[in-house]
C-alpha cells in the first residue's frame, strides 16, 4: 500500500500548546509509516506552497515552547472558493491526503471547505479563549489563565498597600471563561464578562462598599476584554467611592509562555487523535473534549454548537468572591 502522507497547520490567533499539538501529529504520523508536512503561516502556506517535511527531529525541543513553530496567519484569500481549490490542488501535487488543522472555529470552517474540495482535514481546538462550543478546552486556555493568575497577584501586592481598587481586563473578545476563573483563583470582589448582562451600580459599586464593610480596604475587580471600559471604570470608581482606582489591560502577555502540563498533554491527545483520524480516511472531524475525555465530532455539528457559559461557576464566584 501506498504511504499515507498528511500535513499539519496552525492558523487564527496563536495559543500556548500548539508546538506540543504540532510534536504529537508529527510523531504519531510518523510512527505510524506516513509522510508529515509541515504548513507554514495557516492557510496561505497551501496558497504559497510554504510547506516542509518534517521527521521526527523537526519538533525536538519544543514542546516547551510557547507560539508556534509553524507561525501563524489570518489568511483572507483562503476564504475565497477559488483560492480552496487552489490549495486542494497543491494537496493533491503533493500528494497530501489530509490536515490537520490547530486553530479556532474560524480555521475550522476553512478546514470545512478544504474537505469539501476533496482533502480530510480534522480540526483541533486551539486558542486561549476557551470559546469553542463543541470542546469543553481549548489548548492554551490553562496556560493564558495560569499567567494572568500570576499578574493579578502581583497588582494585588500593590494595590494592597496603596489601599487601591484595581481594575485587570483579561482576554476574551467572546468568552468569559478566562476572566472567570482567573477571578475566582484570585479573589476578585467582582467579575465582569459578556455571558452576563451587568449593571455597575449592583455588581460593582455594591459589592465593593458591602466588602468595605466587613474591613477589607483594597479590591480587584477582573473585567473580560469583551465588556471593556476598564479605564472608565476605574474613573467611575473612585469618584463614586473616593478610592483610588488603577486600570491594567494584561493583553497579549496572555498569549505567550511556556505552556502548562495540561496544554502540552492535552495538546498531545488531541494530535495524536487527529492523526488517527486522518489514517482512518476520516475528514470534516473536530477533536474535542466531552465529559474530560477526548473525542470527536463532525465539523458542520461542531459550528453549529452554542457556547454554554458555566453559570454554576458564575454563582460559585459571586458567592465566596467578597
Ligand atoms: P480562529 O481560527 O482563531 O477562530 P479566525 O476566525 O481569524 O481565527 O480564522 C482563521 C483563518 O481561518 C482565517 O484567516 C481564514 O484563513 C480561515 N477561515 C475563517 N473563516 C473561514 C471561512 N468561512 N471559509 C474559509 N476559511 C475561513
Ligand atoms: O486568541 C483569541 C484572542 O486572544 C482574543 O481574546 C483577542 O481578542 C484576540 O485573540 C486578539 O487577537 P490578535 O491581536 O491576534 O488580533
Amino acid at each position: 500500500m501506498a504511504q499515507k502522507t498528511i500535513a499539519v497547520l496552525t492558523s487564527g490567533g496563536d495559543a500556548p500548546g500548539m508546538n506540543a499539538a504540532v510534536r504529537a501529529v508529527v510523531r504519531a504520523g510518523i510512527n505510524r509509516g506516513m509522510r508529515v508536512f509541515g504548513i507554514y503561516r495557516g492557510y496561505n502556506g497551501l496558497l504559497n506552497g510554504d510547506i516542509e517535511e518534517m521527521n521526527l527531529r523537526s519538533v525536538s525541543d519544543i514542546i516547551g515552547n510557547g507560539g508556534t513553530m509553524l507561525y501563524t496567519a489570518r489568511s483572507e484569500e483562503f476564504k475565497k472558493k477559488e483560492a480552496q481549490e487552489r490549495a486542494a490542488a497543491f494537496c493533491r501535487e503533493k500528494g497530501i491526503e489530509g490536515v490537520v488543522v490547530i486553530g479556532g472555529d474560524g480555521s475550522f470552517r476553512g478546514a470545512r471547505a478544504l474537505t469539501a474540495c476533496g482533502i480530510n482535514c480534522v480540526g483541533v481546538p486551539g486558542t486561549i479563549d476557551n470559546d469553542i462550543a463543541c470542546s469543553e478546552y481549548t489548548v492554551g486556555f490553562d496556560t493564558a489563565m495560569n499567567t494572568a493568575l500570576e499578574m493579578v497577584d502581583r497588582i494585588r501586592d500593590t494595590a494592597q498597600s496603596h489601599d487601591r481598587c484595581s481594575i485587570v481586563e483579561v482576554m476574551g473578545r467572546r468568552c468569559g471563561d478566562i476572566a472567570l476563573q482567573t477571578g475566582i483563583a484570585t479573589g476578585a470582589t467582582a467579575i465582569l464578562v459578556p455571558e452576563v448582562e451587568y449593571n455597575i451600580e449592583r455588581d460593582v459599586i455594591t459589592r465593593i462598599i458591602n466588602t468595605q464593610k466587613t474591613g477589607k480596604k483594597h479590591f480587584i475587580i477582573v473585567v473580560a476584554e469583551g465588556v471593556g471600559g476598564v479605564h472608565d471604570l476605574a474613573k467611575y470608581i473612585e469618584q463614586r467611592l473616593g478610592i483610588e482606582a488603577r486600570a491594567t489591560v494584561l493583553g497579549h502577555v496572555q498569549r505567550g509562555g511556556s505552556p502548562t502540563v495540561r496544554d502540552r498533554v492535552v495538546a498531545s491527545q488531541m494530535g495524536y487523535e487527529a492523526v488517527s483520524l486522518l489514517d482512518k480516511g476520516l475528514g470534516n472531524r473536530v477533536v474535542v473534549m466531552r465529559d474530560g475525555k477526548i473525542t470527536h465530532l463532525d465539523i458542520n455539528e461542531a459550528l453549529d454548537m452554542e457556547r454554554v457559559f458555566d453559570t454554576k461557576l458564575y454563582k460559585v464566584a459571586m458567592s465566596v468572591s467578597i
